[in-house]
């Protein structure tokens, strides 16, 4: 064996009996593939030995049809443990007699053991909060999203990213199907548009670091600097807009007047302003006369009126 091959062992190793040694509750599965990894009880044959047994299952074959089977790769499983590099040591394991890893939410160890195969290879900048993000806190672990044994994972493909991420999320995805919403239905947006899958060390994993920077992303023309600054603007856009959708025009969370209100006096103002009949029933309200309402460069535009 190379020694890359050996460092990577005791990585895996490390990393996996590290996470069962810390956690207090390990499972007897957990227990008994700490022995195993202790005692190095990898098969001399390889995925050969595994397949001899598992060659009829097309789901498990399918893994050399993509990035982890590729014998090519030295950075890859199965240029290294193969099939033990995820699964673990195979030790005296013929069937149920001797567990191996088993990944997902029915899997046999917690979330955190599974994850920590993944990341002996993909500990790297882009997972760097995953042990601060809300999933991982959640046990939403990495195959809660990928899929290994194929030879495409679907959700690295554009357009099935959203369908993967409301399968749990069904509140956004009421929300983007709501009469007015980012692209997110129609495909022409997706989730990590803005958010981090992997975690960030922003709120709501949002891929900018504030939800501000988050919208100039796109819509540049709203960052300003304006001659005439609208506080609620300046401090968070989700003041008045769901990124993800609304009932109301313009993704508004509330029609205005009630959305203005909902931080102004009543009429708006401390004084008196000489009011259009009927003003404040009609839906624009507010805006008919404070027109811009995210800031203003017109010389004359004080008080956000042009
Ligand atoms: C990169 C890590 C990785 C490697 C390498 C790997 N597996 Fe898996 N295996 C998984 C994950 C994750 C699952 C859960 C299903 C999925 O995500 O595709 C799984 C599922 C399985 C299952 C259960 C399948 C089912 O029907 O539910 C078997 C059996 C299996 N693997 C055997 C193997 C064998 C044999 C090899 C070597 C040829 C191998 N695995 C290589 C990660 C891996
Ligand atoms: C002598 C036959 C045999 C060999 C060799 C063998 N397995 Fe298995 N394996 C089985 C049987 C039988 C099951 C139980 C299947 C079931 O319960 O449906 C099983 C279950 C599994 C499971 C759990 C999947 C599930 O659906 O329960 C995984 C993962 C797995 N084997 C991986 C491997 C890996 C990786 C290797 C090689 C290191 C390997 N097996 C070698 C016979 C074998
Ligand atoms: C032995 C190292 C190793 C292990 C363990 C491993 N991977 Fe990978 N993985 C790789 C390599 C190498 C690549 C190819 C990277 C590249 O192309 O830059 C890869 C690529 C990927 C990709 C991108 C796939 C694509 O088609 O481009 C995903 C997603 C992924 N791995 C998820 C996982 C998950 C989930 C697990 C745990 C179940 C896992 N990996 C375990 C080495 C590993
Ligand atoms: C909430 C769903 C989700 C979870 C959980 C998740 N991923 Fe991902 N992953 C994605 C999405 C979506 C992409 C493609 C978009 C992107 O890269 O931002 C991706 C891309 C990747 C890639 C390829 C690009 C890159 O970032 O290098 C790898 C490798 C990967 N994930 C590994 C992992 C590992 C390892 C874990 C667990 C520690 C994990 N993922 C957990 C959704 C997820
Ligand atoms: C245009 C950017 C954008 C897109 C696209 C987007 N989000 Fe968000 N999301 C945000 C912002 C900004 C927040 C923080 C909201 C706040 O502060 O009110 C957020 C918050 C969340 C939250 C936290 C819940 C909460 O109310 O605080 C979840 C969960 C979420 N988004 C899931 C998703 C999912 C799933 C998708 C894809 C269907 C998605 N988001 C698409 C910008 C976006
Ligand atoms: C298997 C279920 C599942 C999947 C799939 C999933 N999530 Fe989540 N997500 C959760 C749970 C559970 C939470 C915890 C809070 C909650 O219930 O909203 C969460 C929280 C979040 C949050 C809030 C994070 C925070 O730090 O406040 C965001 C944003 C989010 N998910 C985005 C996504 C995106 C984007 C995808 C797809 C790439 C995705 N999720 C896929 C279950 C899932
Ligand atoms: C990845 C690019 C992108 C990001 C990031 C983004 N948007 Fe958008 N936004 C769009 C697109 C595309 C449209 C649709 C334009 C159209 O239909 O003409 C849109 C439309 C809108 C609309 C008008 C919706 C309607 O019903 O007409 C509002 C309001 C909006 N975005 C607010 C936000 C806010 C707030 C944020 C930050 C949380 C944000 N956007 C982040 C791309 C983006
Ligand atoms: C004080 C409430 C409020 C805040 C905060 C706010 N908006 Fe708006 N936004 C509105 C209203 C009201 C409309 C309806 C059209 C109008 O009157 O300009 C709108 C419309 C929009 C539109 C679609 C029409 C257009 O002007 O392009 C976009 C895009 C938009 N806002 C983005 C943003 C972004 C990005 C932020 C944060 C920098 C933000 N909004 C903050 C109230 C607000
Ligand atoms: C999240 C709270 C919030 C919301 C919602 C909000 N505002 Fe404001 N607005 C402020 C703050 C804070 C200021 C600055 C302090 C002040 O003058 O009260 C301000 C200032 C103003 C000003 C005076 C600007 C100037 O040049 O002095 C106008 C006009 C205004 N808002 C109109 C609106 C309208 C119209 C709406 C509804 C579309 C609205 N606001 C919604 C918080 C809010
Ligand atoms: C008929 C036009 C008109 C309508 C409708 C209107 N305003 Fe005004 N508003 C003004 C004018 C004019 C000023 C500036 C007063 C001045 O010139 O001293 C002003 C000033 C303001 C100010 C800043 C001064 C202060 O008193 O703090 C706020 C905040 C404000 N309006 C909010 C609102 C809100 C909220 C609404 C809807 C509920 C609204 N306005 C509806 C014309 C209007």
């Amino acid at each position: 064996m190379s020694s890359t091959n050996q460092l990577l062992r005791s990585c895996v190793f490390i990393a996996i009996s590290s996470c069962i040694g810390m956690n207090a509750y390990a499972n007897e599965v957990e227990t008994q593939l700490l022995t195993k990894f202790e005692a190095g009880q990898y098969s001399s044959k390889g995925a050969d030995s595994c397949l001899m047994c598992h060659k009829k299952d097309d789901t498990v074959t399918a893994i050399f049809s993509g990035v982890h089977g590729d014998t090519g790769r030295s950075d890859g499983p199965m240029a290294q443990l193969q099939c033990e590099s995820c699964h673990g040591p195979q030790g005296k394991h013929k069937g149920k007699n001797e567990p191996m890893i088993q990944f997902g939410a029915d899997g046999n160890v917690s979330a955190e053991l599974q994850d920590s195969v993944c990341l002996s290879c993909h500990q790297d900048s882009e997972r760097m909060a995953w042990h601060d993000s809300l999933h991982t806190q959640e046990e939403i672990s990495c195959v809660s999203c990928h899929s290994v044994h194929t030879a495409a994972d679907p959700i690295l493909k554009r357009g099935n990213e959203v369908a993967s991420c409301t399968e749990c999320h069904t509140e956004q995805k009421l929300d983007m199907h709501k009469r007015s919403s980012h692209p997110l239905a129609q495909g022409a947006m997706v989730c990590s548009d803005c958010h981090a899958p992997h975690g960030s060390l922003s709120d709501a994993s949002l891929k900018q670091t504030t939800v501000n920077e988050s919208c100039y992303d796109c819509h540049a023309e709203k960052r300003g600097p304006f001659l005439w600054e609208h506080e609620a603007v300046i401090d968070d856009c989700s003041n008045c807009h769901n990124p993800h959708g609304a009932v109301n025009d313009n993704m508004l969370k509330r029609k205005a007047p009630q959305l203005c209100q909902n931080c102004h006096q009543p009429d708006g103002h401390q004084f008196n302003v000489e009011q259009p009949e009927g003003v404040f029933t009609s839906g624009q309200s507010c805006m008919n006369c404070h027109s811009k309402v995210h800031g203003s460069n017109h010389p004359s535009g004080n008080y956000l009126r042009k």
